[in-house]
């Protein structure tokens, strides 16, 4: 690393993946089995955000665990007996699959003890995070695009340099699922699809949501977020909200969202889900094409 990088703060290397939740709106498959490691198509849901902070050019990841995650950490690690299998039966191609999955970047763990909520899983970071901006993925929420959605925020994080949150626009009646910002439209040239926060709200009710501008779940954050989450109280749910902790942040810098580019699928709810295995799947190069026709006979 040269001494230019090592010095530059502003530049966003380290990813916090939150996976200590109970997984409930899921159940009975996650009874024994993280939500995270749920299979679309033939990948675990984690893999596929994993590979989007990848792409947007992060350098490390820091996954927040819970008890009864084991499978994530197995599933980044090395798995020798495994790949000497694929190896002594001539199996070329899974073996550089399983390879590739633990050398695509460097993990590391770190455990939330009670499942107290997102902005206290985002705490627990604290010390390995340290003090510089970062970048937080929800793995509930796989977006699909051209350009990496984190990749696009980290261009807007580029210009602006300030705490970065991902919106999109969803339907009036499900408003209620999400934290909602109140915004206006920074509508300046480059800054195309850019909101100035001036408030925002963890799961409104449908009368009192502000807008119907939904957090997604990717962020770009400073490292001040720390100490705001750490005066956070536990609120909507009972549990400590990122989104409060966020709105905390606002008293003392400005906050913008984005409205990415791509197509986002709520991996956390079983219709989303389905959607999800439904079109990732129509898109893969060898299960496509006889699974489009396998649908066409569906005939419904
Ligand atoms: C979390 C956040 C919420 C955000 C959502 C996006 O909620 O608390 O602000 O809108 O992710 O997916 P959860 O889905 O964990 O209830």
């Amino acid at each position: 690393m040269s001494d230019a990088t090592k010095h530059d703060h502003s530049r966003i290397r380290k990813a916090v993946f939150p996976a200590a939740g109970l997984g409930t709106r899921f159940l009975p498959a996650t009874k024994a089995q993280p939500k995270e490691m749920l299979p679309l198509v033939d990948k675990p849901i984690i893999q596929y955000v994993i590979e989007e902070a990848v792409a947007s050019g992060m350098q490390n990841i820091i996954i927040v665990t819970g008890r009864g995650k084991n499978a994530i950490e197995d599933h980044f690690d090395v798995s020798y007996e495994l790949e000497r299998i694929l190896e002594a039966r001539g199996k070329k191609e899974l073996l550089d699959q399983v390879r590739s999955i633990s050398e695509l970047i460097h993990v590391s763990y770190v455990r939330q003890k009670e499942a107290l909520g997102l902005g206290h899983a985002i705490l627990m970071t604290r010390e390995l995070v340290g003090d510089e901006p970062f970048a937080v993925f929800l793995g509930d929420d796989i977006i699909e695009s051209k350009t990496a959605c984190m990749k696009q925020m980290m261009e807007v994080y580029d210009r602006l340099h300030c705490a970065v949150v991902a919106l999109e626009e969803v339907p009036r009646e499900q408003i209620s699922r999400y934290g909602v910002i109140e915004g206006t439209e920074v509508d300046r040239g480059v800054n195309r699809r850019v909101f100035k926060i001036m408030n925002m709200v963890e799961k409104p009710s449908l009368e009192s949501a502000p807008s119907n501008l939904a957090i997604i779940g990717r962020y770009i954050l400073p490292p001040e977020i720390f100490d705001c989450l750490e005066r956070t109280r536990a609120g909507a749910g009972g549990e400590i909200q990122l989104t409060d902790g966020l709105k905390e942040l606002l008293n003392q810098q400005p906050i913008y969202g984005y409205q990415f580019e791509g197509k986002r699928y709520d991996a956390g709810d079983k219709l989303g889900f389905l959607k999800a295995t439904v079109e990732l799947a129509l898109k893969r190069d060898d299960l496509g094409g006889p699974f489009r026709e396998y649908l066409r006979s569906l005939k419904l």
